[in-house]
């Protein structure tokens, strides 16, 4: 495939985990894959992995929160490649502990890179994609966006910001009939080096709630979002914690508290060694997979059946609901005994 039919995608967080898997998948279709995030041997790794995979790597070393270098990333990957059909807002860092124990400092670093970042990220590619008239933005986001826990709410509120960002600039887009279409993705929990590389103030390391998915999972949503927009995809239990959510914020309170399991359940048995990718990347060549669980599940059912196909699901809503009242009906009103 020559330069010019590459796709051209940018994944910011494309040296770890579910970035890092994304980029091997585009790189799979052939894709030119721009990397973006601050650690360099682990850039200079993954773009290794792109190349095999028979993708175009191009290295860009970024630190989100920073204006001008997102700015940067957005005009040199034009110059390199002449547009940008795909830019995957991913970065994100997170700090673990209750707010009460948090350093206002690691309050401001967690809001700075999780949602600054995706908002210096539209901005910059936004009127690149807009003069060539079509593009896709995708933001990982987090079923934490939508219910947040205890423990990492500056996260949850930089996820809850991030919704709300895709939520309104989708109507803008439309209104101006760009051509660019925006797709939120919602993850429930992902077994990548998210929980050995975020920062502990609980004396511990920290745990992913369960049930916990493969990188993989989630790749494939946002490969397949680059082909088919959608309003939204979440990844595996996040859609029912959504839900729940959706119908009682009290009810999930509730079942989040029961034992105590929701600040348990993101504990892990291992003393906190003090590591932190807060303001420096976590060294080394840094991997996919974080190894944090035992088994991980490969991809979630509720994503490809509902995830990827809302309308058939909805049909399949109404026509389960238009059966029962159908039998209701035929049954007659209750006869008194
Ligand atoms: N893992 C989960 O359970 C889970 C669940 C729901 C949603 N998500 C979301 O999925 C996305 C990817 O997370 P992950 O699990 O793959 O985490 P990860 O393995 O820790 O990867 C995070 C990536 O972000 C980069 N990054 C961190 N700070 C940055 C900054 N200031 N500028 C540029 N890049 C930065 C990191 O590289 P450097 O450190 O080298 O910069 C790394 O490439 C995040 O948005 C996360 O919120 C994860």
């Amino acid at each position: 495939m020559s330069a010019t039919s590459q796709r051209v995608v940018v994944i910011t967080g494309a040296s770890s985990g579910i970035g890092r898997e994304t980029a091997r998948h585009f790189a799979a279709q052939g894709a030119a894959v721009v990397l973006a995030a601050r650690g360099e041997p682990a850039l200079h790794a993954t773009a290794e992995e792109v190349t095999r995979a028979g993708g175009t790597a191009l290295v860009v070393p970024t630190d989100v929160a920073v204006w001008p270098q997102v700015e940067h990333l957005a005009k040199s990957t034009r110059e390199h490649f002449g547009r940008i059909d795909v830019w995957v807002n991913n970065a994100a860092v997170s700090g673990y502990g209750e707010l009460n124990t948090m350093p206002v400092e690691a309050i401001h670093r967690i809001l700075d890179v999780d949602l600054r970042g995706h908002v210096y990220g539209v901005k910059a590619v936004l009127p690149i994609l807009r003069e060539q008239g079509h593009g896709a933005i995708i933001g990982v986001s987090s079923g934490l966006g939508v219910r947040a826990v205890p423990l990492m709410i500056p996260y949850c509120i930089a996820k809850s910001g991030v919704n709300a960002l895709y939520e309104g600039l989708r109507l803008e887009e439309r209104r101006a009939r760009s051509g660019v279409r925006i797709t939120t993705i919602l993850p429930a929990s992902i077994d990548t080096p998210f929980y050995d590389s975020a920062r502990s103030w609980m004396g511990v390391r920290p745990a992913p709630i369960p049930p916990v998915y493969q990188p993989k999972a989630v790749a494939e949503a946002v490969v397949f979002a680059a082909d088919h927009p959608r309003r939204d995809i979440y990844i595996g239990a996040a859609a029912q914690l959504a839900m729940v959510q959706r119908i009682s914020p009290a009810l999930t309170d509730r079942l989040l508290a029961l034992g105590g399991q929701v600040f348990t359940r993101q504990q892990r048995d291992e003393p906190d060694r003090g590591q932190s990718n807060l303001t420096e990347p976590t060294p080394g060549d840094g991997a996919v997979d974080g190894g944090v669980v035992r088994f991980a599940l490969p991809r979630s059912r509720w994503t490809r059946l509902v995830g990827f196909h809302p309308a058939l699901a909805r049909s399949a809503a109404i026509a389960s609901v238009g059966t029962i009242g159908w039998r209701l009906a035929r049954r007659g009103p209750a006869r008194p005994r």
